[in-house]
């Protein structure tokens, strides 16, 4: 038999994301698809969990999809679709409701955090959002689900609820594997440049985002922290802001952190913020203008999005009907 190299991943069109999270996720996913049968969803089911404004969710979704396209995704190699277009996912998702307890995932600590901040509407869905994740992975009999460390609990349920429905009747799902990545572990809070940067930060300046045009990036670099002393030197324990900025550099030109020093060896912060700036707005440009140019071709877009939901469905209709077999589901 063929080895299972089928990598399952989503990304829930809501949250913008940072340059971090480019590159801890979006970038690995692109070079990913040339090892593995990638499937690539936008996971518009499970965003809905927490209220949505509908206008915004539709426009995310498209702009998500070109994103992952502008970023080097692509269509040819690998499934993308939209999780909606795909009726299996609630289909399983169903049936593996009764293979889940409701004690479990009242225990799961993002449902926890989730009720905390979303006290008043802690629906089902939100509580039923792991099972949802665990029927997108075993429809495609995903081997490899690469997710940051956020979602380990996730993947372990997803893990159990596989085991429990093929021990009860027989193989029928892939146990899935986590590759763990760190999720934009390489790069600092602009302005708290000891904490990771995030895409929630309270202070605007904190995070750079994907969305940003060039101004906004070379600003938010200009009033980035730095340290005290005049020297761009790479030292985290003692500099930690001139040593993320260096790291930032080097990222995004493809130098060495030690040739980003070399060359910016006796200049001053503010010369330095700006080239930093100005190399990081350089490489978003020509991603963000495809994913602009991708956007206004909603004809393109869509066939590219119609095709995946097709080859989505293939798959995982293949697996839905051998549930549907095994637990007595009258055929007709
Ligand atoms: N819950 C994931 C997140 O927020 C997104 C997701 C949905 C996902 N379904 C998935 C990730 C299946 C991996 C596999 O990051």
């Amino acid at each position: 038999m063929e080895e299972n190299r089928n990598l399952y991943s989503a990304v829930q069109p809501t949250n913008n994301l940072t340059i971090g999270n480019y590159l801890g996720a979006v970038k690995n996913f692109v070079e990913l698809q040339n090892e593995y049968d990638c499937y690539y969803a936008i996971a518009n089911q499970h965003a809905i969990t927490v209220r949505q404004n509908p206008a915004e969710l539709r426009q995310k979704t498209a702009a998500l999809a070109a994103l992952y396209i502008a970023c080097g995704a692509d269509p040819e190699k690998c499934v993308l679709y939209v999780q909606s277009h795909v009726p299996a996912h609630s289909q399983l998702c169903w049936v593996l409701n009764t293979f889940t307890y409701v004690g479990e995932m009242e225990r799961m600590t993002q449902f926890k955090d989730k009720s905390r901040k979303h006290a008043d509407n802690i629906n089902m869905g939100l509580m039923d959002y792991p099972v949802l994740m665990a029927a997108d992975i075993l429809l495609y009999q995903a081997r490899y689900v690469p997710v940051g460390l956020d979602q380990k609990q996730h993947l372990e349920i997803a893990r159990d609820i596989a085991q429990r429905f093929n021990n009860a009747y027989s193989p029928t799902f892939t146990v899935p594997e986590g590759i763990y990545m760190k999720v934009g572990a390489k790069i600092n809070d602009l302005q708290e440049p000891s904490k990771k940067m995030s895409k929630s930060a309270e202070n605007p300046n904190s995070s750079v985002f994907l969305t940003d045009d060039r101004d906004t990036v070379i600003r938010k670099f200009k009033r980035a922290v730095t340290d005290s002393g005049s020297e761009i030197k790479y030292d985290p324990e003692n500099k930690a802001g001139v040593s993320n900025l260096l790291s930032v550099y080097a990222v995004f030109t493809g130098k060495t952190v030690s040739e980003a020093e070399k060359e910016f060896e006796g200049l001053g912060y503010g010369e330095f913020k700006l080239a930093v700036g100005e190399a990081v707005a350089d490489k978003l440009a020509p991603i963000q203008a495809e994913q602009a140019r991708l956007l206004s071709d909603k004809a393109y877009l869509d066939g590219v999005l119609k095709t995946g939901a097709e080859r989505a469905s293939y798959t995982a209709n293949k697996t839905l009907n051998k549930v549907y077999k095994k637990i007595g589901f009258y055929q007709i």
